[in-house]
């Protein structure tokens, strides 16, 4: 196991009748919020009223942003920091899933600096301050709720790049599992890939005597696998869509990874397609880019991948033939993602064969990705090939 520090300071408040709480927790940080929402899902389904009605109860004053869409836009980012230093607004409550999240963690960074956000981002500067961040979290699935980062597309270059502070970490997040009653099943089963991805990047690991956190990933993904179908079948399932939400907070709020050397290289292969596709879903991408990835890389450690066959898919282990066990956990993952709705091919997602050599080339633009084994752009276009 490797030396580590671990300190997560958002406050969970998870459970039923619990976005009456948005006021009072919102109050300990400021009289004047920016409330940050996507396309009108919380307006829809009640989500609006409850936060809203909870901010009035504590005379909480609210500036609105709305219409951040999937794969959030920057252009959504800069006017959110003009609207807080207009008002002087000092602290920001985003409700919806991981675009507003990100979008309310790059306006946190954005105001006290004096350049563009976008140098956060492209490495020209780094964040020293923020603004402080809450969160009701309307879907399982990037687990923003809880950690360090925020990623955000940049439309004119078809950029799509993420950061990463302590400072970013939301102050609370609340986890209301009712609220994920309404999502389609398609997001539902993007927001699980997103999951089992976050999960799968940390499980593969060269890291030796990393018992404690193998077992925790590999109840983790146990548990999205079980209780997905599950809410597909039925969506107001409280106890499976309970199980989910925390699953995936836990997934991403950097436990798991304690100890060990983290791959994610899938996740960067994925977001050249999310940055020049901006239709695809960040999950979605994933299903398609995960398997692709095991098919290739799976022979760097043939014994890490018969484990996770066996411990998460049950295959039984074939001693004789290590290899033979361990695709067959890769195809347990394909058969699970299609079996929840999702695609596992480039093609039947809509992306184009001519663009997958520039998106391997922007890919690895700031070097190799992947610690599992580092893949260059070659290694990534054929992880791409293989994904057609
Ligand atoms: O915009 P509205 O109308 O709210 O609809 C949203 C959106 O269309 C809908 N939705 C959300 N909650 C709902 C609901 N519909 C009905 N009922 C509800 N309760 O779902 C759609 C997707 O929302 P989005 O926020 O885009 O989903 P997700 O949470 O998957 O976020 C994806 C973004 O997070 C980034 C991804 O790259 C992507 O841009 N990630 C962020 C990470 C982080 N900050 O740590 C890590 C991740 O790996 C990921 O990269
Ligand atoms: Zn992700």
């Amino acid at each position: 196991m490797n030396n580590f520090t671990f300190q997560n300071q958002t406050k969970i408040i998870f459970g039923q009748n619990t976005l009456e709480q948005t006021g009072l927790e919102s109050k300990k940080y400021s009289d004047h919020v920016l409330l940050v929402y996507g396309g009108g899902s919380i307006k829809k389904y009640g989500v609006y009223d409850k936060v809203t009605t909870s901010l009035k109860e504590e005379n909480i004053e609210f500036t609105e942003l709305e219409g951040i869409r999937p794969n959030p836009l920057l252009k959504k980012v800069r006017e959110g920091i003009d609207i807080c230093r207009n008002n002087d607004i000092d602290f920001i409550l985003a409700v919806g899933g991981g675009s507003v999240i990100d979008s309310a963690k790059a306006i946190a960074a954005g105001v006290p600096y004096e350049g563009d956000v976008w140098d956060f981002f492209s490495g020209q500067a780094e964040i020293k301050e923020a603004l402080p961040v809450g969160t009701v979290l309307t879907i399982p699935a990037a687990g923003s709720e809880s950690s360090p980062a925020a990623v955000i597309n940049k439309q004119d270059e078809d950029l799509k790049w993420d950061i990463g502070s302590d400072l970013l970490r939301p102050k609370f997040s609340i986890l209301n599992p009712e609220v994920t009653f309404t999502l389609p099943p398609y997001q539902t089963a993007c927001g699980a890939a997103d999951i089992m991805a976050h999960i799968m990047e940390r499980y593969f690991t060269q890291t030796k005597n990393v018992e404690i956190t193998d077992h925790l990933c590999e109840g983790t993904m146990k548990t999205i696998i079980k209780n997905v179908p599950l809410v597909l079948e039925e969506p107001e399932n409280y106890a499976a869509r309970a199980e989910i939400m925390w699953a995936g907070t836990i997934a991403h709020n950097d436990l798991l990874g304690t100890g060990r050397e983290e791959d994610w290289a899938s996740h960067s292969i994925e977001h050249e397609i999310s940055a020049l596709y901006e239709d695809i879903a960040h999950g979605a991408g994933l299903a398609v880019i995960f398997p692709a990835w095991m098919k290739y890389v799976y022979r760097e450690n043939v014994k890490r991948f018969a484990r996770f066959a066996s411990r998460v898919w049950g295959v039984e282990t074939d001693f004789e033939n290590l290899e033979w066990t361990a695709l067959q956990g890769i195809q347990a993952v394909e058969e699970f993602f299609n079996s929840i709705g999702l695609s596992t091919s480039l093609k039947e997602l809509g992306v184009d064969t001519a663009d997958l050599e520039e998106m391997a080339e922007k890919c690895t633009t700031r070097g190799t990705v992947g610690n599992f084994k580092e893949l260059d752009k070659n290694d990534v276009l054929e992880i791409y090939k293989l994904a057609t």
